[in-house]
């Protein structure tokens, strides 16, 4: 199945990502964590997509596109995989097509998860990610069972520098300009499958899971 994840920040994509793509056996790609994983390694890339992740812009679709089709030429996508954070704007997603239809392959379902800007502040302000896997948990929601540490991997929690509430507003003004005009792309092409992403992480993984089984 090709999948692709859609939904503000903080709408729990990452979370549920990991959920989704286990359950389907496919992997998960997240060009936020490529990026982060690229400004840990102070790579060239890192160094250039820092100063736009850091003001909560997106990085030039020249960069992002680069990396995403490079990594979408690797074996273990050839099967399927699940987008997360990718495409971001109308562009992207007409170079998306472009990849899949080299292939000789296409988009099966856009899933959307919706969440209120309200519940996005509070949640993002309490997430922290580790450092080497890029698990996401919550200081109140989804505690980990030793501060600091990362339950998954044991690898060290932090703070994301796009975090700050400023930076976090700024990245919804861009979402909502950028991003959401893809909701109606994919919708006319009957791609678009929309769900509630509150409540219980286990119970979002339920919904999103049976509505993809009953989406086809
Ligand atoms: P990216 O990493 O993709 O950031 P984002 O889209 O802003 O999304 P987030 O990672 O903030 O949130 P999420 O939806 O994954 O939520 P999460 O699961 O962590 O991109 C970062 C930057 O990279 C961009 O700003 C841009 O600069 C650049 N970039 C990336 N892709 C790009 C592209 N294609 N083009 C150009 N630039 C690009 O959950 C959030 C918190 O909520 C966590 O603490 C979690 O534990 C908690 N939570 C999750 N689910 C629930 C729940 N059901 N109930 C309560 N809490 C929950
Ligand atoms: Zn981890």
């Amino acid at each position: 199945m090709r999948i692709v994840l859609v939904g503000p920040p903080g709408a729990g994509k990452g979370t549920q990502a990991q959920y989704i793509a286990a359950n389907l056996s496919i992997p998960a790609v997240s060009t936020g964590d490529i990026f982060r994983a690229n400004v840990s390694q102070g790579t060239p890339l890192g160094r250039e997509a820092k100063t736009y992740m850091d003001a909560g812009n997106l990085v030039p679709d020249e960069v992002t596109i680069g990396m995403v089709r490079e990594r979408l030429a690797q074996p273990d996508v050839a099967g399927g995989f699940l987008l997360d954070g990718f495409p971001r704007n109308t562009a992207q997603a007409k170079v998306l097509d472009e990849i899949l239809a080299e292939n000789d392959t296409e988009l099966d379902v856009v899933l959307e998860l919706k969440v209120d800007d309200s519940e996005i502040i509070q949640r993002i302000s309490g997430r922290r990610q580790c450092r080497a896997n890029g698990h996401v948990c919550h200081i109140l929601t989804d505690a980990p069972k030793v501060a600091g540490i990362c339950d998954e991997c044991g690898s060290e929690l932090y703070q994301r520098d796009d975090d700050r509430e400023e930076t976090v507003r700024h990245r919804l003004d861009v979402y909502k300009e950028q991003t959401e005009p893809l909701v109606g792309y994919y919708s006319e092409r009957n791609l678009l499958l929309p769900i509630q992403a509150t409540g219980p992480v286990k119970e979002v993984t339920e919904r999103a899971m049976t509505a993809l089984r009953e989406f086809g």
